[in-house]
Order: structure tokens, then sequence, then C-alpha cells
């Protein structure tokens, strides 16, 4: 699909995600002069208030949530602001916003609202013509909890729209360092060549948090850290990361090479995961509560996985992906750390060669390190020593003077242009949802439970055994 939108409809207009993100993005896109000039935004949500609260409103919000370097001049973003009340479980009220959108618009559909809210909104929508082909909608995870209740979701969406107009939001896909690891693959001879398991020993894959439940309290422990975070962002890095080129940067051909990896995971047997609990303990310079304390009450949610997971295709036969994730660790950082393997002859006698590694920084650092072997300048008694330097790439530095972008700031600008190629298709969220469930799977057949872990440790030691038995261990 190729038609601009020329209205943008947020439901849940007054929620966290649109005051913190969607809003701030809409924003500095606005600032940036990279909105279309005649679109309108509008906002539904179930308070009542006119488009002047409404636009107060969205003011507080961008003078909390958007640095004032980035705002632009407000009243002219806010200008495109409207608002309709709306519950969306009272089918009368759709008539009411259908009249707000007007006749005629292409019309982009922002959904950041529950998921059980998903079908009556669509069955909403599409008795009042605002599903039709100058349609398109976006929806915010969780997806389902299982395979069986994301198909219910894509089912009931499906109901009203073609594929091609449904624009499942993962948001790691809009982090401009996740679209790097595109072009570092794909715009570079260097890489390609050693891509693959007879090269590469090991992938690890961290994203690891300082926060803790921090105000999502029911919603966290019906997810657990599987569901809320390797079902789709961690899965969407390793796809990214292990994909086969594909023939265009566009949405069939990008999506088309990740699902093929991710229907190539392999169930994880038992043994290959581990979960944990954080327990009370000082993180990031304080004290806090543990998970149960958080809580109120006792839990066999996890917190913390590690996984051990493997990509039964010719590339990767051989090579282990080690993810792991986790609240209230030591340090926030996402990163992929690529451990080639051992060259095959030393000529060095008596000198250690260790094998390169790269490790490529998506969080909070944007780095890329490669690290090399050299020679330690001076004149030994024999041979010559060496040491490990790293070859490092600061994307910041290289890049001095282009502001750091939210990551919605792409995505609602891909769903206003029309262009999925950063959204997440059917066929792949069902894949990565597949997955999961034989891990959970797994789980009830070994009867496993988190294993506690400080608050501000890397996670249960069981964690750390589970790659040092294969002779590796956890980049720190
Ligand atoms: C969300 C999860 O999808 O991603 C949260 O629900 C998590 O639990 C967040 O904190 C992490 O996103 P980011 O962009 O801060 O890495």
């Amino acid at each position: 699909m190729t038609v601009r939108a020329d209205t943008l409809v947020l439901f849940g207009a007054t929620g966290d995600l649109s005051q913190r993100m969607l809003l701030p993005s809409l924003a500095a896109l606005h600032a940036d002069g990279l909105l279309p000039e005649d679109l309108n935004i509008v906002g539904t949500a179930r308070s009542d208030m006119s488009d002047i609260e409404f636009r107060n409103f969205a003011r507080a919000a961008l003078e909390k949530h958007l640095p004032a370097e980035r705002r632009g001049p407000l009243a002219d973003f806010l200008n495109c602001l409207h608002y309709q009340p709306l519950d969306v479980t009272t089918p009368e009220n759709y008539a009411d916003l259908a009249e707000k959108v007007g006749k005629d618009r292409q019309v982009a559909i922002f959904l950041s609202t529950a998921p059980s809210l998903f079908k009556p909104t669509i069955e909403g929508l599409a008795a009042h013509g605002l599903a039709g082909e100058n349609t398109r909608i976006c929806l915010e995870k969780p997806l389902g909890t299982d395979l069986a209740t994301s198909r219910e979701i894509n089912d009931a969406v499906a109901s009203a729209f073609s594929e091609d107009r449904i624009f499942r939001i993962d948001h790691y896909l809009g982090k401009e360092t996740v679209q790097n690891l595109i072009a570092l693959r794909f715009a570079n001879i260097l890489f390609e060549p050693l891509w693959n398991a007879r090269l590469i020993e090991h992938v690890q894959i961290t994203v690891a948090e300082t926060v803790g439940l921090e105000s999502r309290v029911d919603f966290y422990d019906d997810a657990g850290a599987l569901r809320d975070m390797v079902q789709n962002h961690m899965l969407q890095l390793l796809a990214l990361f292990a994909m086969e080129p594909p023939t265009h940067f566009d949405a069939s051909a990008v999506r088309d090479e990740k699902v093929k990896v991710l229907r190539a995971l392999r169930k994880i047997s038992p043994g290959e995961s581990v979960t944990g609990q954080y327990r009370g303990g000082a993180s990031v310079g304080e004290i806090v509560p543990g998970y149960d304390e958080e809580l109120g009450r006792d839990s066999d949610t996890e917190t913390f996985v590690a996984l051990k997971a493997h990509i039964d295709n010719w590339r990767w036969h051989g090579t282990p992906f080690y993810l792991r994730t986790g609240k209230r660790m030591q340090r926030r950082v996402t990163e992929i750390v690529v451990q080639f393997r051992e060259i095959p002859h030393s000529i060095f006698p008596g000198a250690k060669v260790k094998s390169n590694r790269m490790v490529i920084g998506i969080q909070p650092e944007e780095n890329i390190t490669l690290s090399v072997m050299a020679k330690v300048p001076g004149i030994e008694q024999e041979g010559i020593a060496l040491r490990e330097v790293p070859l490092n790439i600061a994307m910041p530095d290289a890049f001095s003077g282009k502001e750091k972008r939210i990551a919605y700031e792409r995505l609602l600008l891909d769903l206003v242009k029309g262009d999925q190629t950063l959204f997440v298709r059917r066929d792949e969220v069902e894949a990565q949802w597949s997955w999961i469930d034989s891990i959970r799977q797994t789980w009830a057949e070994e009867d496993l439970k988190p294993k506690t872990y400080g608050a501000g440790s890397w996670g249960p030691s069981a964690a750390i055994a589970l790659i040092e038995r294969d002779g590796s261990s956890w980049h720190e």
C-alpha cells in the first residue's frame, strides 16, 4: 500500500503510551517537517474532552516527555489535534467518530488500548465505514498470550482489514540501532562471508533492564519475561541477525526472510533454559524490593529468562544462540555478541590467541566493537607478544549532530506512509508464538520454577552455568 494517510486516529489517546511516546513522536516529526502538512490527528478515549482540552492535555504531555529542543513551535502541532470521546463498547460512539473523521479520507488507526478491546473496536469501526479500503490499522502488543489467542486477535482484525492494511508494532524495529543491523549486514561486503556456523562459534543476545515491575503489576505477572520480551523484541533481533539476505529492503522481502528463521527455531530441550525471579537488593544505587514484595504475593512468574536456541538450517547448524533478558539486572544493556571460532592453527608458540569477537551495542551505547589480536609493541626474547585490542565505531561520534529519535517516530511515519517493512506480519507473529508455546510446554513438563537472583545482579547462577558448561561466558 503506498497511499499516504491524511487522518491518524489514536485509540487510547489519553493513555500512558500516548503521553510518553505517541504524542511526543508526532510532535517531533512535525517539528522536523516530516509529517504531512494536512495530517489531522484525532484522539479518542473514554474521557469527555473538547478539542481544546485535548490540546492542553497534549501540551502538558509534550512538556513532560519531549525535550525542549525537539518541540518546535508547539501551537502549530497542537492545531492538528482533535478529539472525540468514545467508549469502544458503545456502538453508537463510532458514528460520532466517523463524522469527526469526515468523508473520503485516507485513515490510519492506531490501537493502543488493551487487546481485550480490539475485537469490539474492530466491529465498531467496520460497522461505521471505518474499515474500508482507505483505512489501515496499527496494533500494539501484546498480540495474545499464546498462539491460540494471537490467532483469535489476528482473525478478528482480518475480518475487517486485509493483511496489507494491518500494521503490528514491535517498537524495537523502530530503533535506529536495530535498523542499523540491516545496514551493517547488507551494506558491507565484509560481514556476509563470515556470517555462518563455519566461522561463528556462538551468538549472544542480551536485553538487560534495571527497572522492576514499574506500574504494570497485573499485566507483567500474567506475562513474564518470556512473553513480554523474548516473543517479540528478542526474536526480532535474532531474525534480523540470522536471516538470509533479502532481495530488497521492502516489506515482503524482509519479512519473508525473517519468518524462515523463526520457523527454523528448534524446540528447546530440557536443560536449555533457565528462569529467574529477582529478590530485593541494591540496584543502580538504591535498595529495591523483591518481585514478590512489589507484587504483594507469591508468584511463579519469571522476571528473567536465559535460553540456548538453535536455528535448524544450513547457515546456522552448530551455532547456538544464547538469549537472556531480565528485569532488575546490573546494568541496562541491549547487545548482540558474535563470538567467532578459533584460528585453525597458531604460528605463535607461547602466545595466547583469543578468538575474535564482535559486539553490536544497541542501547544505551550505540557502539560496534570488533576485538582483534595485535602485536604488543616491543622486542621479545623470542617470538612476538600478542594482545586483544578493540576496533571501535561509536555511532554517536560517527553521526554527531544527528538527533536521537524515539522508535515510534519512524513507525508512526511509516504507518502514515503505508510502508509495512518495519511492522510484523501475521505469519511472523504466529511463528514467534509457536516457538514460545513450545518453550512453555517444555517448562511445564520439566516443572521448571524460577530461581532467585539478587536485584542488581546478572541473573541466577544457573544462567551463567548454561553458557559456561559449553566453554563460553556471557559478555559483560
Ligand atoms: C516493552 C516491555 O515491550 O519493552 C517492557 O513490555 C520493557 O517490559 C520494554 O521494559 C523495553 O523497551 P526499551 O525500548 O526500553 O528497551
